[in-house]
């Protein structure tokens, strides 16, 4: 089906925690992972005791947990028992308001050590952490809290104005960390709270189906979906991180990925601690020599990474890269969007490693199909299952297909670290079940003779923008609540370093008129009132968009519009 697929690079040490793929596949059970956990002998769980506390019990707390470096001369390190200390305090800090169990609590503040602090004090007490990517402007943060119904959040000085708390009334508690907090009903300094607060807290131990983590993400119609996990997803989160990140106990792990996303927290925060290795956490922005030196500065061995960044490092060159000792390295990973076979090439050129892609959604919570040290890498596929996963490629009538034919990618259910719910919407949760027996992508894969799978495309009109996904109904509706806007319709635009870029095709409303500074201002807004990564990079005006006779923006015209492709069926278009 594709000439890409007799090419292999061959497969890397030997000495993986993997070992023989198809033996490790045949031999898997699940119950031999939940060995690890203490529900094993008393049947209740906790996520952050497994990730931290386990570690300070067994002798292994002075260990480093956290070296976190930012772009304005912040830099910290802490250990498992400084972690253990610190989420102690903000569980008490949150049990001394009456948060408990199952409640939401947000975290709305760029990367940092509180951060990762407060995510931790959270799952102490059971509540559910709802993280938000700090790019989010006033609806985005409006339209995620109100949804969950939090009742407090976590922010910064910096964003606490794009907090709408007067259009939240179950929002009773934001604590802000920063200087000079203001004196204000609702509001905590964050801070002096911590200093109060007992470093000593019982855990509160949780049942492996209760509420772990919520996180947001796009459709392609309607507000972004809650997707929920509970704490049985720390067996899938384990289990990848032993075969599929390689961890093993002296390793530097870097994860580039944000906690607002869910590569930043099943692969940020959880696998990385539930191994007891020392995590890296880099803020700021991306630079090529920032990165770099990174690696290099805490002698990184096992690097997660996004095809748009290694796109970028590309661009760089290869100069840049011998500046720096990358000698540390010994296991680099991909995800978020295809990675392209170039790309592979390339880093195996120039670093000297394969980079191993690995699929997955926040949806599924954890990886799926992978890429293994012990097995041979076929640039431009997401290779194989994980050991005790089923994927297949079927039909939407559910029939199994065979090799070389495109069609549905598919799970087989259940699996630990399976979304549990759509946060208040049951019907969109049951879309991706709808065929009984199996989960539902959205993604269209084939599989070839050798089992490895090949990315081909999204079936629904999600961007994928820099390894984010964006919805284009909430551009859409963003953009419609500018005043020139009459109608939008947004389309993702293939683009060789972000995977694709947001289009809006606009048609004005009577009395504006087409000019660049428009387009401009317009961008702006949706900058300024969504994110700036959901933002239109392009914008057409056009007098009129395409639309079904119900009114529906057909997209799929406006795609084939903008790559010169054949539109398709238009029996259901307007006129
Ligand atoms: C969508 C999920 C959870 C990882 C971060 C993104 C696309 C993800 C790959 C890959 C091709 C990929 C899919 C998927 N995607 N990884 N290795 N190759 N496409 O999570 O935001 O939930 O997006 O990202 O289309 O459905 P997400």
């Amino acid at each position: 089906m594709s000439q890409l697929q007799g090419e292999i690079i061959a497969a890397g040490a030997a000495s993986s925690n993997l070992g023989n793929y198809e033996e490790a596949c045949s031999q898997f059970h699940w119950e031999d992972v939940e060995k690890q956990f203490t529900w094993y002998e008393t049947g209740k769980v906790n996520m952050a005791y497994e990730a931290i506390d386990r570690h300070v019990d067994e002798g292994r707390g002075g260990r480093i947990a956290l070296l976190y470096q930012d772009g304005n001369g912040r830099q910290e390190s802490y250990t498992f028992e400084e972690l253990q200390a610190k989420s102690n305090q903000f569980a008490n800090v949150l049990r001394s308001k009456g948060i408990s169990k199952g409640n939401r609590v947000f975290v709305f503040m760029p990367r940092s050590p509180e951060l990762y602090i407060c995510l931790l004090g959270i799952l102490k007490i059971g509540a559910i952490a709802g993280p938000l990517f700090e790019a989010f402007m006033e609806t985005a943060v409006k339209d995620r809290l109100e949804d969950s119904g939090a009742v407090a959040l976590v922010t910064t000085t910096a964003l606490l104005p794009r907090v709408r708390r007067d259009e939240l009334p179950l929002l009773k508690y934001v604590f802000v960390a920063g200087d000079h907090v203001q004196k204000e009903e609702g509001i905590l300094d964050y801070y002096s709270e911590m200093n109060q607060a007992s470093t000593n807290a019982e855990m509160e131990w949780v049942n492996r189906e209760d509420g772990l983590i919520l996180h947001y993400t796009s459709g392609s119609t309607g507000k972004p979906k809650g997707i929920y996990h509970v704490h049985n997803a720390m067996l899938q989160h384990y289990y990848t991180g032993k075969v599929v990140l390689d961890l093993k106990q002296d390793d530097v792990y870097w994860c580039t990925a944000d906690p607002g996303w869910v590569t930043g927290t099943s692969y940020g925060i959880f696998a990385p601690w539930l191994h007891g290795v020392t995590n890296v956490v880099r803020g700021g922005r991306f630079s090529p020599g920032d990165w770099y030196d990174t690696i290099q500065r805490y002698a990184v061995t096992v690097w997660y990474s996004a095809p748009t960044a290694f796109r970028m490092l590309m661009g760089a060159g290869e100069d840049i890269v011998r500046e720096y000792d990358l000698s540390s390295l010994r296991h680099v990973l991909s995800v978020g969007e295809a990675l392209n076979p170039e790309v592979v090439r390339w880093g195996h050129k120039t670093y000297g490693h394969r980079i191993h892609d690995t699929w997955w959604m926040t949806e599924t919570g954890g990886q799926l199909i992978c890429n293994y040290p012990s097995l041979p890498i076929k640039p431009g596929s997401m290779g194989k299952p994980v050991p005790g996963i089923q994927a297949a490629i079927i039909d939407d009538n559910g029939k199994v297909l065979p090799p070389n034919r495109m069609g549905n990618l598919a799970i087989r259910t259940p699996w630990p670290s399976m979304m549990r719910l759509v946060w208040n919407n049951a019907p969109k949760f049951e879309e991706y079940f709808r065929i009984p027996g199996w989960y539902i992508s959205g993604d269209t894969a084939y599989m070839d003779e050798d089992g490895y799978f090949w990315f081909q495309g999204r079936i629904d009109d999600v961007i994928n923008s820099s390894g984010e996904r964006v919805g284009p109904f909430e551009v859409e509706s963003k953009l419609v609540e500018h005043p020139a806007v009459a109608e939008a319709g947004v389309i993702g635009k293939p683009d060789p370093v972000r995977g694709e870029v947001i289009k809006a095709f606009i048609s004005l409303r009577e009395g504006y008129h087409p000019t660049e500074e428009l387009k401009a201002e317009i961008s702006r807004f949706v900058k300024e009132g969504l994110s700036a990564h959901a933002a239109p990079r392009e914008i057409e005006f056009k007098d009129k968009l395409p639309k079904t006779r119900s009114g529906k923006i057909m997209r799929r015209v406006l795609k084939a519009w903008e790559l010169n492709l054949p539109a398709g069926d238009l029996s259901t278009i307007e006129d």
